[in-house]
């Protein structure tokens, strides 16, 4: 299936026999090959996958400075039978795009996404790590490209994935801090974009908090500093006995791809899911009485990672995650349909074959 004139230029030198895949650290290691598309005068063209490696920049690229850049997420993992397979890579499409829009950038058509995340997965697909809970993360992004300095819309772009194996993004339960001192998106603003610039923003926050002891930010609306939003790179969840509550997206929050699923597996469950404003006083709160009995986050890199505790305004409230019970079983049911132990009754999953 090649809709694109997609060209394929193998590496005569696979790094693949020094990776050590029992010890894979998030982000560090990646595959021979890379996927790149450019466009200019309308249109995108030259897609190609050819071996990994730095491309040049322009000192002047106006992506350097105005900061036209954006990106997506996503997991190939490997079926017990031995089939790689993609997550939900159309909703990745759709979010690229809804991205582009928001940056003033051109959408990467459907069909040229699809093809090249499933080429670059069928190529790769040796570099996908078996055990579960562990996959090939795919890094799409689309870069400004114009050598100029003044603040417009570039005309030219690139497009890129490359891949990289990894294992858990978090290896041990996080400890929040609910920050009311900054804040990361304003409705209105870009938050609900996979923009680069969102993630500068929360760095200085972000160092200090851990400078405190803690692991990541929980941010609060910027408007009244009141309602929560997300974590770092997850969404997140509260668990009230038998109901569980996620900040509903008003436009400042990224719509989750497993914030989706986790959702939608709840429902399937029969669980009470409720999408909807939560403040930091009413978590706060309920978990001094004891009735917020779990906090997790969601997320592609993440996919389900226990909160341990929140600390907000000096008061600090843990939670007894040996306890937990909804998201180690949101966790195993994502990991399950990845690695096809569980029925994919949703057809999240695409085979790559
Ligand atoms: C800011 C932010 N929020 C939430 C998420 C979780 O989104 P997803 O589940 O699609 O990976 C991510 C990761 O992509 C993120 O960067």
């Amino acid at each position: 299936m090649v809709a694109t004139g997609l060209q394929i230029n193998k590496t005569e030198n696979s790094k693949l026999s020094t990776v050590d895949f029992g010890d894979i650290p998030f982000g560090k290691t990646f595959s021979d090959h890379m996927y790149v598309a450019e466009y200019k005068d309308g249109s995108w063209g030259n897609m190609r996958i050819e071996p990994f490696g730095p491309f040049t920049v322009h000192p002047a690229n106006i992506a350097w400075h105005y900061g036209q850049a954006i990106f997506e997420g996503m997991k190939a993992t490997k079926h017990t039978d031995g089939t790689p397979m993609l997550f939900r890579p159309e909703l990745h499409s759709d979010r690229i795009n809804k991205s582009a829009e928001r940056l003033a950038m051109p959408s990467f058509p459907k069909e040229a996404f699809m093809e090249a995340v499933y080429e670059l997965v069928k190529l790769e697909k040796d570099w996908i790590p078996k055990q579960e809970g562990s996959a090939l993360y795919l890094r799409p992004y689309m870069i400004a490209m114009d050598e100029f300095i003044g603040v417009q819309v570039s005309k030219t772009y690139k497009f890129v994935i490359f891949c990289c194996p990894v294992g858990p993004y978090y290896n041990k339960p996080l400890k929040l801090k609910a920050d009311d001192s900054y804040i990361r998106a304003a409705v209105g603003g870009t938050g609900e974009a996979k923009a680069a610039g969102n993630y500068a923003g929360s760095l200085l926050p972000t160092k200090l908090a851990k400078e405190e002891g803690y692991d990541q930010i929980m941010w609060l609306d910027a408007k009244e500093n009141h309602y929560i939003q997300e974590v770092g790179t997850m969404n997140i969840f509260f668990v009230f006995g038998n109901k569980v509550v996620t900040p509903s997206t008003d436009g400042a929050i990224l719509k989750g791809i497993t914030r989706k699923s986790l959702i939608q597996i709840l429902k399937d469950k029969g669980m009470s899911i409720e999408e909807r404003k939560i403040s930091i006083n009413e978590v706060m709160i309920a978990a001094k009485r004891g009735e917020l009995t779990e906090v997790f986050g969601s997320g592609t890199a993440a996919v389900v990672a226990n909160v341990a505790g929140i600390g907000y305004k000096g008061d600090m409230q843990k939670f007894d995650i040996d306890a937990y019970k909804v998201a180690p079983m949101l966790k195993d049911v994502i990991n399950g349909i990845r690695s096809g132990r569980i029925e994919d009754t949703h057809n999240w999953t695409t085979r790559v074959v």
